[in-house]
């Protein structure tokens, strides 16, 4: 396993207690410090003898492999699409389908590293809180590794697809009576009570996996380093995990380059592009956030202040889409290219097109969007989108006349 500490991301100091959420000495948020010695030796190339995924890179991982639980996560595509770039004026753009993942999102990257920790440490049940896809991924990886398995959702708010995984994968599934801010509250309660251990992003295991997102997409384009990555942001974690990676990559002298993260969140919750518009390092959260893209209604994301950061220190931008333009872009990018991603993934390309009319992005910039989730993760959402299937009789010049229709 590649040494690491757990450090407190605000004052530096090293934690530890494994169930600790936030710093003891000062309540801030959590990292873990790499010990990267063991790369700067090595090239990109080096690492390829393992395939495409989460485990190729294991010397960024602080998580040991002889006990991996793996359901063979990451290794996604990253698609060159011409076509989506030419409705939306971004002629070198690429999307990087994490819907392809095992449990249909990137979570499933996250978790292999968490869920590995917690077996390491020798937690018995694990749990989350989430708007779907954390919990659908929790509880496939828990089944995988023998856990028990609790998930907080926010009721009557989780995408179909999501809750059927859950319940499928054997997780206790409680519904609570309230949005993901009031899930996640509850169940860092209880895992400070020890009931559970917690796999929400706030642990900071879990996000050292997600950088896996960012080194795929370095291997993929090799080395040549995009412009910009654009990813929706919800609770923070993917934005801040990326950013990791490329601090990372940077200390190992892998990349000069930096490529500007730009976070997207929906018009009607969206308290990181807030702060960002006013330049604010912190953000006021959202009492009641509100938008199709169930994955990223969040009103109070834990891991805010890194995203910005994040943003800030890669010279990269916010901004807001309407639901609207979110289930636009999610159109086009199936019927330009044929690959079906959920809302909150649309809201990339979605905040792409906008900021490229903006000109915020230049039409000759090297643009990854990373979508983060399966189409069929909500169906209900694409299929009221679509037209209706037409009904016919068996008799074939009957079929024949809608088809000339
Ligand atoms: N896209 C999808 C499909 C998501 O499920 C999420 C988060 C995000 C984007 C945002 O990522 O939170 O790291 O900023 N889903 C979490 C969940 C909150 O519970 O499944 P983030």
């Amino acid at each position: 396993m590649a040494p690491h500490k757990i450090v407190c991301w605000d004052c530096g100091r090293a934690v530890d207690d494994q169930y600790a959420d936030t710093c003891p000495a000062c309540g801030g948020l959590l990292t873990i410090k790499m010990d990267l010695e063991p790369l700067m030796s090595k090239r990109p190339e080096d690492l390829h003898k393992v395939p495409l995924g989460v485990w190729r890179y294991k010397d960024f991982m602080p998580a040991d492999p002889a006990r991996k639980v793996s359901v063979q996560e990451g290794g996604t595509p990253l698609y060159p699409c011409g076509a989506l770039g030419g409705e939306i004026k971004i002629k070198d753009l690429w999307v990087k389908y994490e819907g392809a993942n095992p449990t249909g999102s990137f979570k499933d990257r996250g978790m292999t590293i968490g869920v590995t920790h917690a077996v390491e440490i020798g937690a018995k049940v694990v749990g989350c809180a989430s708007t779907g896809n954390t919990s659908a991924s929790l509880a496939a990886y828990a089944a995988k590794a023998g856990m028990k398995c609790a998930v907080f959702l926010p009721s009557g708010k989780v995408a179909a697809g999501k809750l059927a995984q859950a319940m499928f994968f054997g997780a206790k599934v409680i519904s609570i009576d309230g949005n993901f801010d009031d899930a996640l509250r509850a169940v860092r309660e209880l895992a400070r009570g020890r009931h559970l251990y917690l796999l929400n992003s706030i642990n900071p295991y879990r996000p050292e996996g997600q950088k896996s997102v960012l080194l795929e997409i370095m291997d993929q384009l090799a080395y040549d380093v995009p412009d910009r990555i654009v990813l929706p942001v919800g609770n923070a974690g993917n934005i801040s995990a990326v950013h990791k990676a490329i601090t990372e990559l940077e200390e190992i002298g892998w990349i000069s380059k930096i490529p500007m993260l730009t976070g997207i969140q929906a018009e009607g919750s969206m308290p990181i592009v807030r702060a960002f518009g006013s330049n604010e390092k912190d953000f006021i959260p959202e009492e009641n956030p509100e938008t199709v893209a169930t994955a990223i209604r969040i009103g109070n994301p834990v891991s805010g202040r890194k995203a910005l950061k994040a943003i800030y220190d890669t010279g990269g931008y916010s901004t807001s889409v309407t639901d609207e333009e979110i289930l636009a872009a999610q159109k086009l990018l199936g019927r330009r290219e044929g690959i079906g991603v959920e809302p909150a993934s649309a809201a990339s390309v979605a905040g792409a097109k906008k900021l490229r009319d903006m000109g915020i992005i230049d039409k000759d910039e090297k643009v990854v969007c990373i979508c983060t989730g399966n189409a069929l993760k909500d169906p209900d959402t694409i299929i009221s989108s679509s037209d209706p299937p037409i009904r016919s009789s068996k008799d074939i010049l009957s079929i024949i006349k809608i088809l000339s229709m």
